[in-house]
Parts: structure tokens; C-alpha cells; sequence
């Protein structure tokens, strides 16, 4: 370790050395919590953001694993504090936890901001979580250790596995179509998630996680481990003991989080065949940090990365605990080194290079050779043309070929109520050529952009055995969905976007290959449509949702808040102490 600060020069020394009746005011009330001056004197303070909440199943184990954070904090000579920090429930927080991205973003900053600490450990792995805490960080640039909550173990019912989220929903099907009974559905209920931990699909958890690792944020092989395994303790025991080091050595996200550092984990992603909810993600953390990513990185990185992960969506088996015992994230980036900026810094102190030494491949079948991949090109594709000229996104290697490229008539619904009304509807008029779309379900409309994009198959094409078709919206969907969904489309209809012009009928033509969308309505057509547009009422009055859609940004440009973007203004100064 090479040591850049002393004592002295520690961040909470400004609370806690002066002989002033303020750092007297800090020392007595240190005291009044039972902690003697040897406990906090001249030692790294080092804060725990925690998301546990009794409403996060995902993170039910924060509650304990945290004293093995702390186990680890004070082992190395620092002293803990734990801060709870907002828990985004991605299964139970309405409308949507992406409106709250940004929230917990402001919490972890500000809390780190306004506490004397010196550096932190991060927990969350819970879909928003992730991103969150990071920007967070990220905009704050204290030492910092990301530390994921670990998939849960392999779902089960009659003897089958079952994965989060896409067995919902492939399920879910079964029972319309009548093929499964009430029984069934209630057991499927009960067996899908068995223990602690994220989804253990590659949905957006463990997408966002693995990124976390692959950018250098993380413990070497931290993203793949199990909640449920006692490896997952001992990495949390370990973060603790390393991050005390790294505020002796001062290194921050900023040191850590180049530009090289964010390519590899677009790398990363492709080869996970990831969720797509990791493009607004990166994109907003990438510009945090002060580099310029965008769709296009996301584009040159899935022409050339094959999808080597075979973890379902993308893959039709296998669930991150195959994924752990197969090598995890060290095995897969192992086989795709000749992608990678080896010599990016992470927050061992060493290279990624060096970490990845020694990684192994133990199921070949789980994760692929870049020769023998399960989907040959990236996992993602970004398409533009006049229906998406900021650009939308598909998953090609989760939807049926025979959609890559198409051509059919839209079937328009402007909110997700009558939609769902209509889905039911035995009299609906689709076919399976029909292009489903919803509009108002972007950043502003939705407003926070839910989780709407893999659009119910209407009930009747469900009955005659149909499983896919393309569905068309500017909202997101859940890394554990599957099948021709085409999402965020920029700029949003709520706001004018060109989806908000498309009447029933009217062609569509999407060709993956070329990386096109667009809508067959002349131009001239289009102008006189888009003088008789009139944007939707205003959902918020006043409140957080008012704030919310006044400042959040299009999804390619990551749904930061503008006034959190790191070019919005100068830095924010450390706190005044008087
Ligand atoms: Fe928490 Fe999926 S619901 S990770």
C-alpha cells in the first residue's frame, strides 16, 4: 500500500481534531453512542450505505451482511458508520423505481457530502440500486467500494428450474392459454424466488452489477457470488478491510472510472447478453465521471462482442448460480481479454489485467469461447430512422429471428390502461404482423419510463399458440424479459417524439441488419399530423414528480437530472463547518 494521507489530511478530521466547540460538540456526541476517542481518533471513517428496508427482498441479508462490512472496516483499522440509504424495491416501490433512480442518486451523495467520512462501501444490487448509489459516488468522489447483494439460488417447481421474471411471464402465457392450472400458478408463485438475493436471470441486477465490476468498482469475482453462499460474507468481510486501505491511498472513483474503464464495460455487457436497461445506466454514470458515452459506443461494441454468457434471457438454460460455479465474472472476461483495456486500475490497487490472472472457465457450456458463442454479435442493437431519430434499442438475441426484419401495421394504445383493457379483448383486430405500440411511457410520460416495453401478446394470438411479434414503445423493460421489443424510443411521444404521430395502420419497417426503423408515412403527412399534436396533460402539480419531469433528461442521454450532470455547473464545495 502506498500511503497519501495521514491522519491529519483524513476528510472527517475537519469534524473531529479541532479544539473548537464544534469538533467538541462531534467528539461528545461520538462518545454519547458508547464509542471511546481510541475508536475514532486518527482512523479512516468509513460510511456504509445500506438499502436494506423491510419492503426489499433482494437485500433482506443487508440487515446482517452489514456486520460483516463492519467486521471488515475495523479489522483494518477504520472505524464504520452505517447510513441507511433509500432501498428502491424493484418489486414493490410504484410507479416504477426508475422514477427514483435519481432520488437515491441526491441520498448516497449528499449523505456522503454532509457526514465525516472518508470513504465508502456501497450496498445495493437491486436493479436501480446499482446505478444509483454509483452516481452517486461517483459525483462525491470519495474512495468508494461497490459491494453487490449476490443473485438468489435457482427457482423450483415440479423439479424445474425456474428464473425470475422471464418464468413469470412465460408462465403467465401458459395460464391465458389455458394450460396450466390455478394450482400450478400458485406454486410457480412460491417457488420462484427461494431465497435472498437478486434476480439470478441476467436481468438488470446482475447486468448492472457485473458492470460494477467490470469498471473496477468491485472485489475481482464479487458480482457472481450467491447471496446465499458463505463466499458472499467473506467478500463483504473483505471489502471492508480493503476500503479502509484505500482512503489511506486515495483512491477514488475518479482514478478508477476512465473512459477505457467504461468501454470495458460495455464490452462486458455485450458478452453477458445484457439487460437493456444498461445503456441509460452507463450512459448517465459514464458522464458523471466525465466521459462522453453514448448509443454509439454501445453500437461499435455489439458488431464486434458476441454474447459468450449463456444465462437466460439471452440463453435458454442457465441461471447466475451456474454462472458462479462456471468461473463468473472473472471466467467470462478471461475469454475476452483481447476486448479489453487490461491495464485499467481497479479498486484492488491493481490492473485489471493482473486480477483476471489465474481466471478460469470450469462449464463450457455456460460461458461460451468468442468461437463458439450462443448469439454472434452483441447482445444489443441500436436502430434509428424517422420514428426514432435519437434512436431506440432492441435485444436481437432475446426476441425470434424471423423479427429482425419486418415489416407490419401499427396497432397504437396511448396508455397502459386501455391496453390492457384491449389486450383481453376476443374482438381485438391484430394479427401476429401487427406492430404493437405504447407511447407516453417514456422518462416524462410514463413519467420514469416503467418497465412497460415487453407489451402483452394479445390474448386471442396467445390461444392460437403465438409467443412473439414486435412491440414498439419509448418505455424500458426488465432485463428479464424477452422477445421483439423495441424500447426507448428518443425522443419520447409525451414530448412530440415521432411515436407520438403513428395512427392505426400506418406501416412500420424495422431491419436490424441495418440498424433501421421507420414509419411509411410520407413526410408531408407527417408535418400536418404534427401541427395537430397537442402534448398530454401535466401529470404533477407540484412535489417530487413535478421536480422529476422538469429536469430529467431522454434516455439516450442516460435520465440523469440535468442539474446533476457533472458539465452543469462547478463542483460543489465541501460543507462549511461552524
Ligand atoms: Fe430485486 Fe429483481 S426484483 S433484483
Amino acid at each position: 500500500m502506498t500511503k497519501k494521507k495521514n491522519p491529519e489530511t483524513l476528510r472527517s478530521a475537519r469534524w473531529f481534531a479541532p479544539d473548537d466547540l464544534r469538533a467538541f460538540g462531534h467528539r461528545s456526541r461520538a462518545m454519547q453512542m458508547g464509542y471511546a476517542p481510541e475508536e475514532w481518533k486518527d482512523r479512516p471513517v468509513i460510511a456504509i450505505l445500506n438499502t436494506w428496508s423491510d419492503a426489499q427482498p433482494c437485500h433482506m441479508h443487508f440487515k446482517t451482511r452489514v456486520d460483516d462490512v463492519k467486521r471488515g472496516i475495523l479489522m483494518a483499522g477504520g472505524f464504520p458508520m452505517e447510513l441507511p440509504a433509500l432501498s428502491l424495491s424493484e418489486s414493490f416501490l410504484k410507479p416504477t423505481t426508475m422514477l427514483y433512480r435519481n432520488l437515491l442518486a441526491m441520498d448516497a451523495e449528499e449523505l456522503l457530502r454532509g457526514h465525516p467520512v472518508d470513504g465508502v462501501v456501497l450496498m445495493g444490487g437491486c436493479d436501480k440500486t446499482t446505478p444509483a448509489l454509483l452516481l452517486g459516488a461517483t459525483s462525491m468522489n470519495l474512495p468508494a467500494i461497490y459491494l453487490p447483494a449476490g443473485p438468489m439460488l435457482r427457482g423450483n417447481w415440479k423439479g424445474k428450474t425456474l428464473g425470475s421474471g422471464s418464468d413469470a411471464w412465460k408462465y403467465w402465457d401458459e395460464r391465458r392459454a389455458g394450460k396450466i392450472s390455478d394450482k400450478d400458478w400458485v406454486d410457480v408463485e412460491a417457488g420462484i424466488a427461494r431465497s435472498y438475493g437478486t434476480c439470478m436471470t441476467m436481468g438488470t441486477a446482475s447486468t448492472m452489477t457485473a458492470i460494477a465490476e467490470s469498471i473496477g468498482m468491485t472485489l475481482p469475482g464479487a458480482s457472481s457470488i450467491p447471496a446465499a453462499d458463505a463466499g458472499h460474507i467473506r467478500m463483504s468481510s473483505e471489502s471492508g478491510r480493503r476500503i479502509v486501505e484505500m482512503v489511506w491511498e486515495d483512491l477514488t472513483p475518479q482514478k478508477i472510472q476512465t473512459r477505457e474503464a467504461f468501454e470495458n464495460a460495455i464490452v462486458v455487457a455485450m458478452a453477458m447478453g445484457c439487460s437493456t436497461n444498461a445503456i441509460i445506466h452507463l450512459i448517465a454514470q459514464a458522464r458523471r465521471a466525465g466521459q462522453d458515452i453514448g448509443l454509439d459506443d454501445f453500437e461499435t461494441a455489439s458488431r464486434k462482442v458476441p454474447v459468450i454468457a449463456n444465462v437466460r434471457p439471452s440463453g435458454d438454460t442457465y441461471l447466475m448460480e451456474d454462472f458462479f460455479y462456471a468461473g463468473g465474472l472473472p471466467g467470462l472476461m478471461s475469454r475476452i481479454r483481447d476486448h479489453l483495456h487490461l491495464d485499467c486500475v481497479t479498486v484492488t490497487g491493481k490492473t485489471l489485467g493482473e486480477n483476471l490472472k489465474g481466471a478460469e472457465v470450469y462449464n463450457h457450456d455456460v460461458i461460451r469461447t468468442v468461437a463458439d458463442p450462443i448469439y454472434a454479435e452483441g447482445a444489443l442493437a441500436v436502430l434509428k430512422g424517422n420514428l426514432a431519430p435519437d434512436g431506440c434499442v432492441i435485444k436481437p438475441s432475446a426476441c425470434e429471428p424471423r423479427f429482425l426484419k419486418h415489416t407490419g401495421p401499427a396497432l397504437v394504445f396511448d396508455d397502459y390502461p386501455s391496453m390492457k383493457k384491449a389486450i383481453d379483448d376476443p374482438d381485438l383486430d391484430v394479427t401476429s404482423d401487427h406492430v404493437l405500440i405504447l407511447r407516453n411511457a417514456g422518462p416524462q410520460g410514463g413519467p420514469g419510463m416503467p418497465e412497460w416495453g415487453m407489451l402483452p401478446i394479445p390474448t386471442k394470438l396467445v390461444k392460437q399458440g403465438i409467443r412473439d411479434m414486435v412491440r414498439l414503445s419509448d418505455a424500458r423493460m426488465s432485463g428479464t424479459s424477452y422477445g421483439a421489443c423495441i424500447l426507448h424510443v428518443s425522443p419520447e411521444s409525451y414530448i412530440g417524439g415521432p411515436l407520438a404521430l403513428v395512427r392505426n395502420g400506418d406501416r412500420i419497417t424495422l431491419d436490424v441488419a441495418a440498424r433501421t426503423i421507420n414509419l411509411d408515412v410520407a413526410e408531408a403527412e407527417l408535418a400536418k399530423r404534427r401541427a395537430e399534436w397537442k402534448q398530454p396533460e401535466t401529470r404533477f402539480e407540484r412535489g417530487y414528480g413535478w421536480m422529476f419531469t422538469r429536469h430529467i433528461r431522454q434516455a439516450n442521454e442516460g435520465c440523469d437530472f440535468d442539474f446533476l450532470e457533472t458539465a452543469f455547473g462547478a463542483p460543489v464545495d465541501e460543507p462549511s463547518i461552524y
